[in-house]
């Protein structure tokens, strides 16, 4: 175990590395669905000087809204003066489409593409595509049906992670259970081309039959190329996963390559794919006992950072959840990997094994100091932070002691300031609870 020393309760003083300074609390909502909870979800954008935060509401409007039922909600804040406007995505009729709840699955994902215009993927557990789209853009009012564009109509669909990139357009990772297929989930890529307006099929890029994907960020690198991370699951679905996962998508030549720089040599990837894997199985793990069980060792829940130090080389890690024994406690580990560096290219170490962690996690790089956030279960949440060859740091973010935060996202503007959606599941009573918003450090 590699618990953390904080410094300043060393007495370390100037030596020591700084605590990274939140700003103060921003409550978005306390009204949301206790349902309004996943870790691999993407329910925080900003763009335009406006932040975007998805949520599930509670009690729903609508018709025939229950308590067993919820709203898909965006507020959209704006960075410099804090004035939020939000709305429901709308049915046809305009009135706010009303979804079945369903924690950890049926949660909201939101993008805005390089026009302005707001994309949310929303309420589906193995289902059809629930897509909306603002009618016009920076505008949370308009957010109407546009399931009907995507491609792939009948591809039953979960776990939709959607990010910008430098040019604008958005790309969609979602775990595809293709109609009749009795033997895998698969991870489907998808671009959104902003300057046409339409979406595409880029890849069925992992699959392996037995198993499922999991998916869990996409990240970019200053050249264009797409990063993406998932874990994997026996089929058709388990509580745990095993083998996380990481390839490079090359937009220009269409390969995918491993963290070692070789080119796969075949698509779609499996668990066999060479260097695919940064947590390969560990003693006694397996995948046979995973369905309507969660033995461990197994892994849960993976987000991941790029930095670009220096300029040309690209570097990859993973911050992710890994339980070594059943019942234990979930771990906070890091996988570290320079990209083309060969076969072999991961390592990995645990960062925090304290105590038991929520599903909540996020990892951000700036300069030489990489942050993890986490949450404590029976806690709230917290930041790991190590700058060049440091020690770690692990630090209770202030504002939000006492609220219950079990779960985030962070994203990281270009000027190292990190954005943190935190949300607190059920801390205002059994079906509700709160979304907080919160900024950390920058230069
Ligand atoms: C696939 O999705 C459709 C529409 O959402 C649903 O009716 C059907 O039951 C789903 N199939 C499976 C196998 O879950």
């Amino acid at each position: 175990m590699r618990q953390t020393l904080i410094p300043s309760l060393l007495g370390l003083g100037s030596l020591a590395l700084a605590a990274p300074a939140p700003s103060s609390l921003v409550t978005i909502s306390t009204a949301v669905d206790a349902s309004s909870a996943a870790a691999w979800w993407d329910p925080l954008d900003e763009f335009g000087g406006y932040d975007y935060l998805a949520y599930l509401r509670n009690p729903p409007g609508g018709s025939g809204g229950s308590l067993a039922q919820n709203n898909v909600m965006v507020a959209r804040r704006d960075v410099s003066t804090g004035a939020i406007v939000r709305d429901c995505v709308k049915t046809g009729a305009g009135e706010c489409a009303v979804e079945a709840d369903d924690a950890g699955h049926s949660v909201p994902s939101v993008a805005v593409d390089g026009a302005g215009y707001v994309h949310v993927f929303t309420s589906m557990h193995n289902e059809h595509w629930k897509y909306f789209r603002s009618s016009s853009p920076q505008d949370p009012t308009s957010l109407a049906d546009r399931s009907g564009e995507m491609p792939d109509q009948t591809v039953n669909v979960t776990y939709p992670v959607v990010k910008r990139d430098a040019a604008g357009d958005l790309w969609l990772m979602v775990r595809g259970w293709a109609a009749g297929d009795t033997s895998a989930k698969g991870g489907y890529l998808y671009r959104y081309t902003t300057a046409s307006g339409t979406w595409a099929r880029v890849s069925l890029f992992a699959y392996s039959r037995g198993y499922s994907v999991y998916p869990d960020d996409i990240q970019f690198s200053s050249d264009g190329d797409v990063h993406l991370q998932w874990e994997w699951s026996k089929y058709p679905a388990s509580g745990v996963r095993h083998e996380g996962s990481y390839a490079r998508y090359s937009p220009s030549t269409g390969k995918f390559r491993a963290a070692s720089g070789q080119e796969v040599p075949s698509l779609p990837m499996t668990q066999a794919t060479p260097d695919l894997v940064f947590q390969p199985l560990t003693g006694g793990e397996s995948y046979a006992h995973d369905i309507g069980a969660s033995p461990a060792p197994a892994l849960q829940s993976a987000k991941m950072a790029l930095y670009e130090r220096p300029a040309g080389s690209v570097h990859v890690q993973v911050a992710y959840r890994f339980q070594a024994a059943t019942g234990g406690p979930w771990q906070v580990r890091r996988a570290r990997a320079d990209f083309g560096s060969g076969a072999g290219p991961w390592t990995r170490e645990v960062v925090y094994a304290g105590g038991d962690t929520s599903a909540g996690l996020g990892i951000t790089h700036d300069g030489a100091t990489v942050r993890i956030y986490y949450c404590r279960v029976g806690g709230s949440a917290q930041v790991l932070e190590r700058t060049g060859s440091s020690g770690w740091t692990d630090t209770a973010l202030g504002p939000v002691a006492g609220k219950q935060v079990q779960r985030l996202q962070a994203i990281m503007r270009a000027d190292g300031t990190d954005v943190l959606y935190l949300g607190a599941p059920k801390n205002v009573d059994a079906s509700t609870g709160s979304l907080y918003y919160l900024t950390v450090g920058g230069r």
